[in-house]
């Protein structure tokens, strides 16, 4: 029996490479704060993003950009101390790694030395690729992302589909490539064509896992949030929702005020 089907005890960069190798589909999941993460862990997700995201659905900023690295390592931290199983891989935040490959390594070492997180990942290709390399010659393990890169939001211009046309889609290609060469373990491939990024698992041999790049590819990542329908406004054709849980929160939370408005709450069984 293979590595990746046998019980898995502790998820590492090693077990997600035999999980493609054996065709086996990688899960991987956001998580920001201490509860959500034991639920996910327990639930036995495969690995779990501290992405920057947590600047829109923690913090309701527009743009992953405002968020700091000592942000990053605080939700970090607390979903660190809560998982048992999975692999924990964190965003390096806008600013704290672009064209300056010491401040890089410098910024991944406080990442894993003051949040215990196991890899980071980093946005981009080519224009990146002193600051993977000096991360990773310090032996910390990087995911890599490219398509719609979030933190070059405002070179796009737009949230829609990348690399639609030939040339950013042979620049992406390319990219991965280097990826793999430099010594990444996995790529997160954003919001592209389906056929482009099954061309991109096919051709490289390390993991590929995407969010709104179709299924041929070598597992899925969603933001927790959207999965469970906490977040409402943010429906794109890519998201399936498996909870409504704005509404159910809210219903909840009604409830309650209406039990402490009308005295029904706490009754004679919930005191002292
Ligand atoms: O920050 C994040 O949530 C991400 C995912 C969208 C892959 O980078």
């Amino acid at each position: 029996m293979s590595v990746a089907k046998k019980e898995v005890k502790r998820v590492t960069t090693h077990v997600l490479q035999a999980m493609k190798d054996n065709g086996e589909k990688i899960s991987m999941l956001t998580a920001y704060d201490y509860s959500t993460a034991r639920i996910l862990d327990e639930a036995k997700i495969d690995i779990l993003l501290v992405g920057d995201s947590a600047s829109n659905v923690m913090a309701g900023h527009e743009t992953t950009l405002p968020i700091t690295l000592d942000q990053m390592i605080y939700h970090a931290s607390s979903v660190i101390r809560a998982i048992k199983r999975c692999l924990v891989v964190v965003d390096l935040p806008f600013g704290s790694y672009q064209g300056n490959s010491r401040k890089a390594l410098a910024s991944a070492i406080r990442i894993m030395k003051e949040s215990g997180a196991h890899t980071v990942k980093m946005e981009g290709g080519e224009e990146i690729a002193d600051s993977i390399s000096r991360v990773l010659s310090a032996g910390i393990p990087v995911m890599g992302h490219l398509g719609l890169t979030p933190q070059s939001i405002y070179k796009f211009g737009t949230y829609t589909v990348r690399a639609k046309e030939e040339a950013e889609a042979e620049k992406l290609i390319e990219d991965a490539q280097l990826l793999e060469k430099l010594g990444c373990y996995a790529i997160v491939l954003e919001k592209i064509p389906a056929q482009l990024a099954k061309k991109v698992a096919k051709t490289v041999r390390i993991p590929v896992i995407g969010i709104g790049a179709g299924r041929h590819v070598d597992g899925q990542v969603l933001v927790t949030h959207d999965l469970l329908g906490i977040t409402k406004d943010f429906n794109p054709r890519f998201l399936r929702r498996y909870l409504d849980l704005f509404s159910e929160i809210k219903d909840a939370v009604e409830q309650y005020i209406n039990d402490v408005k009308t005295s029904d709450f706490p009754n004679e069984k919930e005191q002292y």
